[in-house]
């Protein structure tokens, strides 16, 4: 039997007890779960600070992943997603785990140039300059070259119309680096358009790192779903998301609810995370669902893709107490296999809801978890919370008025 198995009917302070002897915590981590950012620690962070913002944090349970077991904090409002998560990665755990295949922590800086007179003459300038160039960059961050990071590759990019834009391949390591590619980009742009010929434009990092992807993988016997029927029309619904950006929107929300709150939990960017994700899924010109799923002989073979331009040291990784304390949680990871974990919960969250949605819908598990938000809502408690939310979850009536009046006994 799991050592999660359960877990979810526990209340809260042993759901902690559980986690610290699991990942060895402290009580001052142990504190970090519910105390989170304090005014003084957020007042530097932005302007114009008047309090914080707390959401629900709970813990995905069940998942291998490259052959370990692991638990993930997600920060998130959404009923469900936690549930989904887990129950997605038991189905995978139970044919193996997830695999993963995470590229090189590289960003891409962009040097944008206008008015270039000679494009082709341009790009033959970049390809001759490139290695001194980022000879200079790379003295400008001995730090970051020293921990085996730096600017890899300089490249120059015809857009048309007399733009250029040269781009900066930097290695961040276990940074998300946004920072030190801005820096970087900042600081050779005079230099590019000088030897170019052409007047300096924008001068900044991009989001659609593509350098920077992780895969998810998994492949999971039929049977485990349910059968060949199911596995079939999860193939479908798949489908379904590749050649409608209606219904990809939904899917890669979807993908986005595993995603985004590992993101939020570590301390990650989660705006450039979601940007990243969603330009990554329309690159061939059409927006698309993200994942991709077949049936090889008895097996349901899936897997995810996408940018995944995370952090694990510095910014707010290392200032936010909770922050810090999520990645304990699941073993200190580096940037890497950070990208790699989030990728899993991604696929998970849509394995569990293309399964859901192909078989009996999502609104009868996603009713019973609202009907507890809105029993809280009605300003019940405990045990007639429970009774009630499963009552109104039962009749498919769904709402604080109903809650009230079935408080009050009026049936
Ligand atoms: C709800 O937050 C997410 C889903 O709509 C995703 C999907 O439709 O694939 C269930």
């Amino acid at each position: 039997m799991s050592e999660w198995s359960g877990f979810h009917k526990l209340p809260p302070e042993e759901r902690i007890e559980r986690l610290a002897r699991h990942a060895h915590l402290t009580p001052e981590d142990c504190e970090s779960l519910t105390g989170g950012l304090s005014a003084r620690t957020a007042e530097p962070l932005v302007e114009n600070v008047i309090g914080t913002f707390a959401l629900p944090l709970g813990l995905a349970v069940g998942f291998v992943i490259d052959g370990e077991n692991i638990v993930v904090p997600m920060a998130v409002e959404e009923s469900s997603v936690i549930a989904a998560a887990s129950h997605g990665a038991k189905i995978v755990a139970g044919a193996g785990g997830f695999t993963t295949d995470v590229r090189e922590p590289m960003m891409i800086g962009q040097v944008e140039l206008r008015d270039v007179r000679d494009g082709k003459a341009a790009l033959q300038i970049i390809a001759e300059q490139r290695l001194v160039w980022k000879e200079r960059l790379n003295k400008l961050i001995p730090t970051m070259v020293a921990r085996g990071g730096g600017v890899r590759a300089i490249e120059g990019r015809d857009v048309g119309g007399g733009r250029l834009v040269v781009h900066l391949h930097v290695d961040c390591r276990d940074a998300m680096g946004a920072n030190l590619v801005n820096h970087l980009c900042e600081n050779i742009g005079d230099d590019i358009a000088k030897a170019c010929g052409g007047r300096r434009g924008l001068r900044i990092l991009s989001n659609l790192a593509t350098e920077r992807t992780a895969r998810a993988s998994a492949s999971i016997p039929v049977q485990a779903l349910g059968g060949t029927s199911v596995a079939r029309a999860i193939v479908e619904a798949n489908e379904f998301a590749l050649v409608d950006p209606y219904r990809a929107a939904t899917h890669n929300k979807g993908i986005m609810n595993g995603v985004d709150p590992v993101v939020i939990a570590t301390g990650n960017d989660w705006r450039a995370v979601a940007a990243g994700a969603h330009a990554y899924a329309a690159r061939d010109g059409t927006y698309r669902g993200l994942t991709r799923y077949a049936i090889h002989g008895d097996e349901l073979v899936c897997s995810l893709v996408l940018p995944l331009a995370v952090g694990t040291v510095g910014g707010m990784t290392a200032l936010h107490p909770t922050a810090r304390t999520c990645l304990k949680i699941m073993g200190n990871p580096g940037a890497t296999r950070l990208a790699g974990i989030i990728a899993c919960v991604g696929l998970a969250q849509n394995l569990a809801a293309l399964r859901a949605l192909s078989t009996e819908g999502i609104q009868r598990g996603h009713m019973a978890l609202h009907a507890r938000n809105v029993a809280a809502q009605a300003g019940l408690e405990d045990k007639e919370a429970e009774r009630i939310a499963r009552q109104m979850a039962a009749e498919g009536l769904v709402n604080v008025t109903r809650a009230r009046e079935l408080a009050a006994g009026l049936d």
